[in-house]
């Protein structure tokens, strides 16, 4: 997820294109950059690190004009570093594009341009389309646009400026946001809208396979088939704070509704033709490496090692690995048995994780290999590990995890198919069996997000209770400690999650009356268990909240409460039944009065031991 900006207008481009991307700063701030027409020719300044070190180049070496583009990085392929970084120009310079998504054929394309001539600049996926624009340029800048984007795959929303047609920006966009701000004798573009309130609230939002021709005199837009397209403006009543938070009340619930969008970027690309397998892109870690595990370790903290628990459930059900699980603070204290058939696998939204870092770090030392799963690409950890499966679930800024912790998922079930093909221990039709659930699952989750106005009345009857007991089993016992820390973290509310079959061994004894139970009871192997604890817990007084799978009637007799999400495998359902956890949290939190977004002594990020 990364922030793109556009203007033509009479304006001065380089502050009103700087001032869109501080707006937009949330969706990417690992590196900035702008170019502009400047006296007929095209100028860039890019640079690695926060907006603000491009600002201050910018003070030093301003660019003049009024037209340009600008862009502010959240990196998926490719280092952080200053080439990288957007504006990307094709081999003459005289055409500059920024981007925003995913081009998943770009080796591919890559190859075949570097076959013709193209020379490139940097490693990202981006810079093909600079060059496949320059490929099809004869005079007419939107139609190479047009026939550069049909050749991508993938999702993009891009804005380009070239030097042989001054007075036009060309925008396009499939599956990444794109929003027009209309002025009088200027327009505006950008990923976001916070990024042009300040000088207009009539926009159009442009829609997958459009693509736009913005000019001084005026606008025109066009399906990829070259039909014109009519749009009627809207007009935005947000104030700017609502449009940074994408109309959303925190960063918090803007995230949990991220997540269909989240998990599509982690499957991008990654599945094989006939969905006959999975491509991870891990060069560094040879098939002979996953063929001679013996063991492997999943560390990690707080919300990525409930992620991490259920990736040991997953390895464990399709393959005949042996897996550990470890919070890293104990990790690297412990004197685990490692060595090189021993895989070290860490998990990591920031990648900057203190006690993670060290517990991959001693690994690294004692010769076994590390593959992490890594939000944020280009952080120590991205940097450190021998194979990385990044999860490109964009910028999180709510300290509460939620779409890094469904993506890490995601990435948890997608490794578990590779290393269960490399390995031979699944079959082919299992393997497709899981990816036709897995590519499903974006649309199940827009469907699960579409109960959160009876999640908020739940949790209106719960909200004053004192403490409060997640149960799961199995593949959702990692869930049910994950809705307990989402609970505890932000609404300061006491609890606590549990293997359901534990209950009886002591904690049975704290339920009462006003005691909350929050039970994972979806359809599967476990259901009839499920059902087992929960009438126990009923039994006592407890107060039942369940998540159960549509249709299922006999949940409603014993539960006072009953969310019903969509069927899915059993292995996969954590995924969906995780949001409902998320907005039960959310919604007691807000009802509480807390700041959700910073909860009291929490840091986004744990940089400390
Ligand atoms: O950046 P990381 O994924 O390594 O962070 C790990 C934990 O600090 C993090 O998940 C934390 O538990 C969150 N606040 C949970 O919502």
């Amino acid at each position: 997820m990364c922030g793109i900006v556009a203007y033509v207008g009479d304006r001065d481009a380089q502050e009103v294109i700087l001032k869109g991307l501080f707006r937009l700063e949330y969706r990417g701030y690992d590196s900035a950059g702008v170019a502009l027409i400047d006296g007929g020719k095209i100028s860039v300044r890019k640079k690695e690190g926060k907006l603000s070190g491009l600002a201050a180049m910018l003070a030093r070496e301003p660019l003049k004009g009024h037209i340009g583009i600008g862009h502010t990085r959240w990196a998926t392929h490719g280092e952080p570093d200053t080439p990288n970084s957007h504006p990307h120009t094709d081999c003459s310079g005289r055409i500059a594009l920024v981007h925003n998504g995913i081009i998943e054929n770009y080796l591919e394309l890559r190859v075949a341009l570097l076959e013709e001539g193209h020379r490139f600049s940097s490693q990202t996926d981006s810079e093909i389309l600079a060059h496949l624009i320059e490929k099809y340029y004869a005079g007419d800048l939107l139609e190479a646009v047009r026939k550069a984007v049909s050749d991508a795959e993938g999702a993009y929303a891009i804005a380009v400026i070239s030097e042989r047609n001054p007075d036009e920006i060309v925008v396009a966009r499939k599956s990444s946001p794109l929003v027009i701000g209309m002025g009088e004798g200027e327009y505006f573009v950008a990923s976001d809208v916070p990024a042009l309130l300040e000088y207009t609230n009539r926009v159009i939002y442009l829609n997958d396979n459009e693509i736009a021709r913005l000019t001084r005199g005026g606008m025109s837009i066009y399906d990829l088939g070259m039909r014109r397209v009519e749009h009627t403006p809207s007009t935005i009543e947000w104030t700017l704070e609502q449009a940074e938070k994408g109309g959303y009340e925190t960063f918090m619930l803007k995230e949990i509704y991220e997540q269909p969008d989240a998990f599509r970027n982690v499957l991008r690309g990654r599945i094989l033709p006939g969905n006959n397998g999975v491509n991870l892109g891990m060069e560094k870690i040879a098939e002979e490496t996953i063929r001679s595990m013996e063991k492997i370790f999943i560390v990690s903290c707080g919300t990525a090692c409930y992620a991490g628990m259920g990736g040991r459930y997953l390895l464990e059900y399709h393959t005949d690995l042996s897996v550990e699980v470890d919070y890293s603070s104990e990790f690297r204290y412990r004197n685990p048995k490692l060595g090189r058939n021993t895989l070290v696998m860490t998990v990591t939204q920031s990648g900057e994780t203190a006690d993670t870092l060290a517990s991959l770090r001693m690994a690294k030392e004692k010769g076994c290999p590390v593959v992490s799963i890594v939000n944020v690409v280009g952080s120590t950890i991205d940097r450190e590990s021998d194979g990385v499966i990044h999860t490109y679930a964009g910028p999180e800024i709510g300290v509460a995890s939620t779409k890094a912790y469904t993506a890490q998922l995601g990435a948890l079930v997608l490794f578990t198919l590779y290393v269960g093909s490399v390995r031979g221990q699944m079959e082919e039709e299992e393997i497709r069996r899981v990816i036709a659930e897995l590519c499903a699952l974006p649309e199940k989750i827009e469907r699960v997000l579409r109960v959160e106005a009876q999640v908020a009345a739940i949790a209106r009857k719960y909200y004053r209770a004192k403490s409060a007991f997640y149960l799961g089993r199995g593949f959702n016992y990692p869930n049910a400690l994950e809705g307990a820390l989402k609970l505890k973290e932000i609404s300061y509310l006491h609890a606590e999650g549990y293997p359901a079959g534990e209950m009886k061994h002591g904690p049975i004894a704290l339920i009462d009356k006003e005691f909350l139970v929050v039970c994972l009871c979806t359809k599967g192997e476990k259901y009839d268990k499920m059902i087992s604890s929960i009438r126990e817990a009923e039994a006592r007084g407890g107060r039942i909240v369940a998540i159960g799978t549509e249709g299922d009637r006999n949940l409603k007799d014993i539960a006072e409460d009953v969310i019903f999400v969509p069927e899915t495998l059993e292995e996969l359902s954590p995924i969906i039944n995780v949001i409902p956890l998320q907005l039960f949290a959310y919604h007691i939190a807000r009802l509480r009065g807390c700041d959700i977004d910073k909860p009291r002594n929490l840091a986004k990020s744990v940089t400390v031991e």
